[in-house]
């Protein structure tokens, strides 16, 4: 058994739901996956995804994104009551969202989904943000006009889903890959200092910041709390793969059909990647 990582699907987009339904039927047969959210706001869309790739993978592990917690047809009282209608479409998909152990004749890993949220600016020092000096203070964010938090919600959105983790926190005597939607550190916003860059692409958002949104430093210290080995996150729909202080994060979007065009992402964006028990490792030098 080998463990792939994949996120940011965007199935809304055609070519994306046909480069999934074109993945091979047989290479993942004795396969996990780790799907690192943003698959889509539309739940008729996300089961057939996650329908698709459990019949392609022996396991498929999930945790769902931002655009998940969309609710644009107002399906939902609020964010909450969504997140746990998606985790229950996925547990009918036979889809994982808790831990597992997997063995092979290698031995045996823990998978340990891990629940996130960004937290913004002035919501305390775990917030990934960093001023940007091309920053429009007008942008506005899709979550806030989609994404209905109950009133009854008396923590940061960030914190509900960290306490929703805590139960797995634990050691592990075997290795564990943790994955998460969200980005635990800072760095992982940049590409690795000294690698050498494939193309020289101009910000497409000069004034979005995106650190506003990122992700939550407290992630990394459950990632680290687990003794993780292995993180794979999404989110930022740039790709990476680098260690810090012994732990190995990678980021594999497949990401919106433009960006795949633009080279804003890899040729190779359009199927997962292998991370565990690999022949061959792919590494991204930069992106
Ligand atoms: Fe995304």
């Amino acid at each position: 058994m080998r463990v792939f990582a994949f996120s940011d699907l965007h199935v809304d987009y055609a070519k994306n739901l046909n480069d999934i339904h074109a993945l091979s039927d047989t290479a993942y047969r004795d396969d996990a996956l780790l799907l690192a959210g943003d698959v889509t706001d539309d739940l008729r869309l996300l089961e057939e995804t996650l329908v698709t790739l459990r019949e392609k993978f022996t396991r498929v592990f999930y945790v769902p994104g931002n655009h998940e917690l969309w609710d644009r047809r107002r399906e939902h009282g609020h964010a909450l009551l969504r997140f746990d209608a998606i985790l229950k479409l996925a547990r009918a998909a036979r889809v994982d969202c808790a831990p597992a152990r997997l063995h092979g004749t290698w031995g045996a890993v823990w998978i340990v989904p891990l629940f996130s949220w960004y937290r913004r600016p002035g919501e305390g020092a775990s917030s990934l943000f960093l001023p940007k000096r091309s920053e429009h203070p007008l942008q506005r964010w899709a979550d806030d006009r989609f994404v209905r938090w109950p009133h009854t919600l008396n923590a940061q959105p960030a914190d509900y889903f960290l306490s929703l983790n805590e139960p797995a926190i634990r050691a592990y005597a075997e290795p564990v890959i943790s994955f998460s939607h969200f980005l635990p550190r800072r760095e992982l916003m940049f590409k690795a200092p000294g690698t050498p860059r494939v193309s020289r692409l101009r910000d497409p958002h000069p004034g979005f910041n995106f650190s506003r949104v990122a992700g939550c430093s407290l992630l990394d210290a459950q990632i680290r709390r687990l003794g993780s080995q292995l993180h794979v996150y999404g989110h930022q729909h740039r790709n990476r793969d680098v260690s810090i202080d012994g732990v190995r994060y990678v980021s594999h979007c497949m990401g919106y059909p433009r960006e795949r065009v633009s080279g804003y992402l890899q040729p190779n964006a359009m199927a997962p990647i292998c991370v565990w028990r690999c022949k061959e490792q792919t590494r991204y030098a930069s992106g």
